[in-house]
């Protein structure tokens, strides 16, 4: 590790810290190589077994617009078609979860000007998910559907680390499991194999600053709500 490690502490928790789900992008493009940076760093993650079950898919350019495109397409005309290949929650939310889900309805839409029963800006809000929110580089994660639940444990690594090694190079990011239900037009448009399950994309970018000083800050539960210690 780090010679210096009060440094190294301060440094990595800024950037966890700092990493929030950003929605506005400037029109700035992201050199590849820095893209490959952070997948050849973030690839690093640990793995049971060391399987490594995931797969990306990065698109920028013609290629995400086309994306775009066939799922504008999607999600405009024929929504009611498309349903995700897996549940991410469950119908009936137990608590403290429904909770904490209404009060990230509150100050998400809150933040975004967008009154409680006003249906339509927030279907507009949510249609600015399959552009990618207008970030210039676009993740599709995938993952072996003939794999178990632990595999997607070792996933939400992978995305993570994605999400943190983004931040450290100045990029924002916005985890999205919208693109879940459209898993049939990114199959078709991206030529995934039958065995990839489409679990969710990712926006990526470098964020609006003008966003990033009215962002909503969503409530962390305390540490002594999610951690027990035992035996300290
Ligand atoms: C796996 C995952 C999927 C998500 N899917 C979406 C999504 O489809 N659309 C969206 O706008 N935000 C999505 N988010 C962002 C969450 O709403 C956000 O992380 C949460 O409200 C906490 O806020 P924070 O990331 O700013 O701390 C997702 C986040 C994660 C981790």
């Amino acid at each position: 590790m780090s010679r210096d490690p009060a440094n190294t502490i301060l440094t990595v928790d800024r950037v966890m810290r700092g990493r929030f789900a950003n929605r506005f992008f400037l029109d700035r493009s992201v050199e590849l190589e820095t893209v490959r940076q952070i997948i050849e760093v973030a690839r690093h993650a640990g793995t049971g077994a060391n399987v490594q079950p995931w797969h990306v898919h990065l698109v920028a350019g013609q290629v995400k617009a086309s994306l775009i495109e066939a799922l504008g397409h999607a999600h405009e005309t024929e929504a009611h078609a498309h349903t995700p290949e897996y549940k991410y929650l469950p119908d009936d939310l137990p608590e403290p979860y429904a909770s904490r889900r209404r009060e990230f309805g509150a100050v998400f839409y809150g933040s975004l000007g967008i009154a409680p029963d006003d249906n339509a800006a927030r279907a507009r809000n949510t249609a600015r998910n399959y552009r990618f929110f207008d970030a210039p580089v676009g993740l599709i994660f995938t993952i072996d559907r003939r794999l178990e639940k632990g595999s997607w444990l070792d996933l939400g690594m992978f995305i993570q680390n994605i999400m943190l090694a983004a931040g450290a190079r100045g990029l924002d990011t916005c985890a999205q499991e919208f693109f879940s239900r459209y898993h049939a037009v990114i199959r078709r448009e991206l030529s995934l194999s039958a065995e990839a399950m489409v679990v969710c994309g990712m926006s990526m970018g470098f964020g609006d600053p003008q966003w990033a000083d009215r962002r909503p800050h969503m409530p962390k539960a305390d540490v002594d709500d999610i951690a027990s210690f035992h035996g300290f």
